[in-house]
């Protein structure tokens, strides 16, 4: 277990570029079991739920090379296995094996899947898009009866759903429909990366068409992830500084860019760099996630951190209405709050240093940056948390001025 400890108030400057989305990224590598070849994938951070995915990979047989941050997947010799409970347990992502094996082997152990906990996390949706195309599930295992192209209606935009539904489609010959699909930046990604591997993919009457088939080996540059360049221009906010986030599609950004900016944030945005430091003001407003292209749901803890280092503001979710527990470690900085039905009012105090638990990756990110903020040394237990979901974050931090160490604990 690692320990982060933190000297805050000093205030971020300088710049710093975002590394390869972690949600863009999971997904694919799942994929590659779908597939039949070597695949190259580009930009690939090297964070925890990343090693954690490549270790469950290769017990299936993958052959992984790695170079930097470049990934050379060779899924040609793959036997049927199960993954251990010990890895499927601990990250969110293993429930991309639903779609990648039983693309490959037509069958897959519905394990105790993993990931933070703040919220119940079904998967029905998941194996509902599965059965569309011909699986069964029987006590703890599902199979495919039968493969056959068919129209999927997911009930949410599920961003796990899909990418299992996109998968499984893909491997099938014949065109299936997908109606429901979350549009998140990472969905393109996967669509890329398994249009190079041979399906094709298209928007078509507001549903995805995908024409599947055998699937061989593809290549594919993960992007810049929105989610780590929202933490690094909260940081900014947070401590009255000034950052240049480089490497991440602005665009992507837009809703996180606007919900910034209503809480007083000054943000310019030229070419690949992204601008920001805290405006004249901080003002109070309600920012409410929603699936994209709303404000994401990763972002929400942090904005929290924003409006109780500011002046306060509301905070909504609709993707995961129960992502608040969060609050109750920010509580100990002396951050005040009323919980409401998906949201809560963040009020405006005096906060001071303190010593917790990250509760979870996002929440335990909106701690770190509440301890920035402060005047004092802060430490954050369960750094490892943290970690699972950021590249370099203590180098990236100290080279933006941040006095912050991660030691074992
Ligand atoms: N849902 C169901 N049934 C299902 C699946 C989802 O009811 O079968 C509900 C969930 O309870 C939730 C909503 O649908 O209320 C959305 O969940 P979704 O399936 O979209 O989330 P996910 O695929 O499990 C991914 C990210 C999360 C991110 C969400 C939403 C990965 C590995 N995880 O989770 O990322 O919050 O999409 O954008 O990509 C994070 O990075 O911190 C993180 C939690």
């Amino acid at each position: 277990m690692k320990k982060m400890i933190i000297n805050g108030t000093y205030p971020v400057s300088g710049s710093v570029r975002v590394s390869g989305s972690k949600n863009a990224a999971l997904p694919i590598i799942f994929a590659t079991l779908a597939t039949h070849g070597i695949s190259k994938i580009e930009g690939v951070p090297d964070i925890g739920d990343v090693r954690v995915a490549l270790r469950m990979i290769s017990s299936l047989g993958a052959r992984i090379a790695q170079s930097e941050n470049t990934l050379f997947i060779d899924t040609r010799e793959l036997s049927y296995n199960e993954p251990s409970e010990e890895l499927t347990s601990s990250i969110r992502a293993s429930t991309y094996l639903i779609g990648s094996m039983l693309s490959r082997f037509s069958e897959c152990k519905i394990s105790k899947f993993g990931g933070c906990n703040f919220s119940l996390r079904p998967i029905d949706i998941h194996i509902d898009a599965a059965a569309s195309l011909g699986a069964e599930l029987i006590g703890d295992r599902i199979y495919m009866k039968k493969r056959a192209p068919a129209d999927i209606r997911l009930r949410l935009p599920s961003v796990g759903a899909t990418v299992n539904a996109l998968i499984l489609a893909s491997s099938i010959e014949g065109e299936s429909r997908i109606f429901g699909a979350a549009r998140e930046p990472h969905i393109s990604t996967l669509i890329q990366f398994l249009s190079g591997a041979g399906a094709v993919i298209e928007e078509k009457g507001g549903c995805l068409s995908v024409k599947g088939g055998h699937l061989h080996g593809s290549s594919v540059r993960i992007p810049g992830d929105m989610i780590e360049a929202g933490t690094y221009i909260a940081s900014a906010l947070v401590t009255n500084g000034e950052i240049s986030v480089l490497g991440c599609e602005a665009e992507e950004l837009s809703s996180a860019v606007s919900a910034f900016s209503s809480l007083g944030a000054d943000i310019t945005i030229s070419g690949g760099e992204i601008k920001a430091r805290r405006g004249k003001a901080s003002r109070a407003a309600h920012i409410v996630a929603t699936p994209y292209p709303g404000f994401p749901t990763d972002l929400q803890p942090i904005a929290a951190a924003v409006m109780a280092c500011g002046v306060g503001g509301i905070i909504s979710d609709m993707v995961w209405q129960s992502r608040f527990g969060y609050l109750d470690t920010l509580f100990s900085f002396g951050v005040r709050y009323k919980k409401m039905l998906a949201g809560a009012i963040i009020e405006k105090t005096r906060l001071s240093p303190s010593a917790v638990k990250a509760p979870d990756l996002r929440g335990g990110v909106a701690a770190l940056l509440i301890a920035l903020s402060v005047n004092g040394h802060s430490e954050i237990e369960n750094a490892d948390v943290i970690l699972r979901g950021y590249e370099r974050l203590e180098e990236k931090f100290r080279l933006l001025g941040q006095d912050i160490r991660i030691e074992a604990s």
